[in-house]
């Protein structure tokens, strides 16, 4: 696949200050994850998940060029999306190390097309590798979901640069200052 990328403009944008800034975008944390060529369970922590799609039913996320699993999602025809719950930190960061066995002692399942499924998630997503778009310097990854899972657990939030526990629910607040006319 080809991977080079021309920016349209010469504007230097520092990327640490650019990470920095789009830490402002809070998002869940999860462990998208898939076999590997000898059928090993393969996975990695990511927040670049996003929905994209209902009907048809899509999602995506990105996967750096240098990540150790780039080959096997790359190669994959399948992948799983684990969204972590508020008592997993633990395991986004086990998952965000770099290659080694990252399942061991952990307590997981296969699921639809044999895709590890982790046990104690707030959700989980199973999908069918539909789309790969280049990315810079990731491959961004378009899903369809065949099988999907939702438990009671309260999601994990990540944000600037930290996990973060979700509040009070604002929506019903917000909600009730709404004047009816
Ligand atoms: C909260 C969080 C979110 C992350 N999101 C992504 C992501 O969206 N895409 C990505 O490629 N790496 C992401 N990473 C970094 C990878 O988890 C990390 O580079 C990991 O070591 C890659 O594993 P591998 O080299 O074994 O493939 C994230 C890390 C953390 C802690």
């Amino acid at each position: 696949m080809n991977m080079a990328y021309t920016p349209a403009s010469q504007t230097f944008i520092d990327p640490a200050l650019l990470r920095r800034a789009l830490g402002a975008f809070v998002t869940g944390v999860t462990v998208v994850t898939t076999r590997g060529p000898g059928g090993a369970p393969v996975g990695i922590t990511v927040n670049s998940f996003n929905a994209v799609s209902l009907d048809p039913p899509l999602v995506l996320w990105s996967l750096s060029v240098r990540a150790v699993s780039f080959d096997a999602f790359l190669r994959s025809s399948h992948f799983a999306v684990n969204v972590l719950c508020q008592q997993q930190l633990s395991v986004s960061e086990r998952f965000a190390m770099s290659g080694g066995d990252k399942f061991n002692g952990m307590n997981w399942r296969p699921g639809l097309a044999d895709m590890p499924l982790l046990d104690g998630t707030a959700a989980s997503f199973t999908c069918r590798s539909v789309h790969k778009y280049p990315g810079g310097d990731h491959l961004i990854f378009v899903g369809e979901v065949i099988d999907f899972e939702r438990s009671t657990l309260a999601p994990l939030a990540y944000a600037e640069g930290s996990y973060a526990e979700l509040g009070k629910s604002l929506r019903s607040e917000r909600y009730t200052r709404i004047p009816v006319v």
